[in-house]
């Protein structure tokens, strides 16, 4: 782990949508997914992204358009540097030997990328297999389509695939499938509803949180999600232990340390 932040040059840059963008960096981490790093651009902020390529000395990070950092974020360009410090927190449990369903909501699809990639990897050869759905608002929003052909998909708008939530398409595919393991990334009341379905259906779940964070490292106690530090404790917590922290799905904690009522503002919830 590195504990400093390191300044890295980008060495690529890939288009994945109009609202996001893959940089690349030179680095070696001993990264399991589910993980995520602190990104530190100079004079401005530090901040949490989850690795989105891990492959032989090389990491991509997935970088959603949002407010002030991501807009600069955008505006590097190759050659360019910023810190990153890391791999921080605890990632997903692999079970290359299960059927497993990998749900992904918005931009946490970033985040199970790198496990999608691990799963693919180690799944013939264990025989577990491993669906893949991704819900968007609408189809210019997909990630990821040639990396990973044979997605199920969704679109609040219907423009690709189902018509419908990532949800809405699990709920389907559970009346048809029999899953031994759910892992999911997304908005926190997305994630609300798949833990539901998943303890409805008796299967497994795993599902990583982003909660608001500063340190990174289990100091400050701005993730904190009912006594979890979720940068430390998580972000990947079991539906067993999510069943346990009250908050999950109804409170979090903003920027200046208030504790607030959820409201939704993305359609995927
Ligand atoms: C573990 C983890 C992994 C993440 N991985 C990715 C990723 O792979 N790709 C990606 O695009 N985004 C990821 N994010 C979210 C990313 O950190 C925010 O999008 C980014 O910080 C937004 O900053 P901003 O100044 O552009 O936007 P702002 O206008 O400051 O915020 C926009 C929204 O981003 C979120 N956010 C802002 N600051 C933080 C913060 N310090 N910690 C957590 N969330 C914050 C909040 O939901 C906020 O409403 C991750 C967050 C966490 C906690
Ligand atoms: S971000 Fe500081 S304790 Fe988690």
């Amino acid at each position: 782990m590195i504990e400093q932040p390191v300044m890295v040059k980008i060495c690529d840059i890939l288009e994945e949508s109009p609202g996001v963008k893959t940089f690349f960096f030179k680095l070696n981490l001993n990264f399991e997914p589910g993980q995520f790093v602190m990104v530190w651009i100079p004079l401005l902020d530090e901040k949490p992204f989850a690795l989105s390529y891990v492959q032989d000395g090389l990491i991509g990070i997935s970088v959603l358009k949002r407010g002030v950092f991501t807009n600069v974020f955008h505006r590097k360009k190759i050659g360019d540097m910023v810190g990153i410090r890391g791999p921080y927190g605890r990632g997903f449990s692999l079970k290359p030997d299960f059927n497993s369903c990998i749900v992904g909501g918005g931009i946490g699809m970033a985040c199970l990328a790198s496990l999608v990639d691990r799963l693919n990897l180690t799944a013939e050869k264990h025989q577990g297999n491993a669906t893949v759905i991704q819900g968007a608002r609408t189809a210019a929003e997909i990630l990821y389509q040639k990396r990973f052909g044979n997605m199920k998909l969704c679109t609040d708008d219907g423009t690709v695939g189902f018509k419908g939530t990532a949800v809405d398409l699990l709920r389907d595919s559970l009346i048809k499938q029999r899953f031994q393991k759910v892992y999911a990334c997304g908005p926190e009341r997305m994630l609300f509803k798949v833990a539901g379905l998943c303890k409805e259906h008796g299967i497994e779940c795993e599902l990583s949180l982003e909660r608001y964070m500063k340190c990174g490292f289990g100091v400050c106690g701005q993730c904190d999600c009912s006594g979890q530090r979720v940068c430390v404790d998580g972000p990947v917590f079991n539906g067993e232990e999510l069943s346990r922290m009250e908050d999950f799905g109804k409170i979090i904690i903003t920027k200046t340390g208030k504790r607030i009522i959820y409201k939704p503002k993305s359609i995927l919830n």
